[in-house]
């Protein structure tokens, strides 16, 4: 196993360029399978979370081939089965996006009942559900979900969500693009990915209307054609780079984001006193003294996204006065609190409130990665606390988040990876 070391209390400098989004390539790859032909895909993210959906999508029958780094092409064409393994399916949570693009080529799907990050509460699917069921799908859930559509193929409907769902909404939009007849999703999520899935999908042929507001129109087509598409920057790993900056100090160049999409987080920090200047596509991030307190509420887009809670609630423990988080969207997104504190933050969490007393500094501490974020921001209190920190199951944060440990270095942090025995994985195996 992995574990990072940091040596923190240093400032960052430098340049770093953002990646392709996480949350837009787990759906694009997916939505791969609607295509009749190649698709090429540019500024993919070289994270693990794409790997394996790359890997499910060969053992489907795809042909996959990397041109360089970050542009895949992937063909479909020939993809026959419905049926995605256990193995690869549970080993990340947007698994599930497999189910809506194979019910909408196919009008079948068998796929089993998606991993990924734990919060520690449910993470439920019920609104896809609901949404395939309107669309004439039968869906049986247990260890595997199987859904059929009842005549073979997929029917528009009109699909009302009871809660904003990123998931439902791009599940729903998949399995619309190749249905018959038309699709109108209600209370739609509108995220930067929404966009970018829906721009996707129309560049291959569909004809999606209104993605970025809350009525997303899909207007069924009986085939989609191969294409080239890039994939929108990260706006979740810019958004930490600027909250290491935040809590470490130092000043530092994003390059090749849309600013748009960082203005929730963007005008968040200028509230705590960060610089942030904008330009076409980057972005320049400074810490100008002491932070001031704030208050954070995570909303559905355009409202500060709960992938940056973790991360600003960091930045906010050392910030002077009182600061109170509190997370509109997960139940239960606060497991980090536990490690944070033992580094000398002073934060007491109340349902899904957090009250943050700001510190004047963090010390370095042995602490745990729960879950993609939360492993996040375990790296941006390591970089900002003194002396050494050593971060535990960095498997989580190599799921999301592209080259961190270069990236960070190239901007003066010192981390270092180095495997490690899980010591109670070993004395299981003597025992
Ligand atoms: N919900 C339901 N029923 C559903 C679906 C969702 O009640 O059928 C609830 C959830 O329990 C939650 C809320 O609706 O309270 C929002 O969930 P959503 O469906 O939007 O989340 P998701 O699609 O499962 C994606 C991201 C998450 C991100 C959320 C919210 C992916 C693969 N995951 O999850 O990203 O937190 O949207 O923006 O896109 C991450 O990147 O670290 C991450 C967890």
């Amino acid at each position: 196993m992995q574990k990072y070391i940091v040596q923190g209390g240093r400032a960052l400098h430098g340049e770093v360029r953002i990646s392709g989004a996480k949350n837009a390539a787990v759906a694009i790859i997916p939505a791969a399978l609607l295509v009749d032909g190649v698709c090429r895909i540019e500024n993919i993210p070289q994270i693990s979370d794409v790997t394996v959906l790359l890997k499910i999508l060969e053992r489907l029958g795809a042909g996959v081939r990397f041109l360089n780094t970050t542009d895949v092409e992937i063909d479909c064409t020939h993809v026959r089965t419905t049926h995605v393994p256990q193995d690869l399916a549970h080993r990340l949570r947007a698994s599930y996006y497999l189910i809506g693009a194979l019910l909408g080529r196919f009008g079948e799907a068998e796929v089993s009942m998606p991993g990924g990050c734990n919060f520690g509460g449910v993470r439920p699917i019920d609104q896809h559900v609901k949404g395939f069921a309107a669309m004439g799908a039968e869906v049986r859930e247990g260890d595997y979900i199987v859904a059929r559509a009842r005549e073979g193929r997929m029917k528009g409907a009109n699909v009302y969500l009871d809660v904003v769902s990123v998931g439902a909404t791009m599940n729903i939009m998949m399995a619309a693009a190749l249905a018959e007849g038309n699709t109108v999703i209600e209370n739609a999520a509108k995220e930067p990915h929404i966009v970018d899935l829906a721009n996707f999908l129309n560049s291959m042929g569909a004809n999606i209307k209104g993605a970025g507001t809350d009525t997303i129109r899909v207007f069924g087509v009986d085939r989609l054609h191969g294409g080239t598409y890039a994939i929108i920057p990260d706006q979740i790993e810019a958004g930490t780079y600027m909250a290491a900056v935040a809590a470490a100090g130092g000043g530092i160049l994003l390059r090749g984001i849309i600013p748009k999409h960082m203005d929730c987080i963007t005008a968040k920090l200028q509230e705590m006193g960060v610089e942030v200047i904008e330009e076409d596509d980057t972005l320049l991030v400074r810490r100008r003294g002491r932070l001031m307190r704030a208050n954070v509420k995570t909303l559905p887009y355009p409202g500060f996204p709960t992938d940056m809670q973790p991360q600003i609630t960091v930045a906010l423990s050392l910030a002077e006065g009182t600061s109170i988080v509190t997370e509109g969207v997960w139940d239960n997104r606060y497991r980090y609190v536990g490690e944070l504190t033992r580094m000398g933050a002073q934060i007491h969490v109340e349902g899904r409130t957090a009250v943050v007393e700001g510190v004047s500094h963090l010390t370095g501490a042995t602490v745990q990665a729960f879950d993609l974020r939360a492993g996040a921001a375990m790296v941006v209190a390591a970089l900002a606390a003194s002396g050494t920190s050593e971060i535990l199951n960095v498997q989580y944060i190599e799921r999301g988040y592209e080259d961190i440990i270069g990236k960070l270095r190239s901007l003066g942090a010192e981390i270092r990876s180095v495997e490690y025995e899980d010591e109670e994985l070993v004395r299981r195996q003597i025992g």
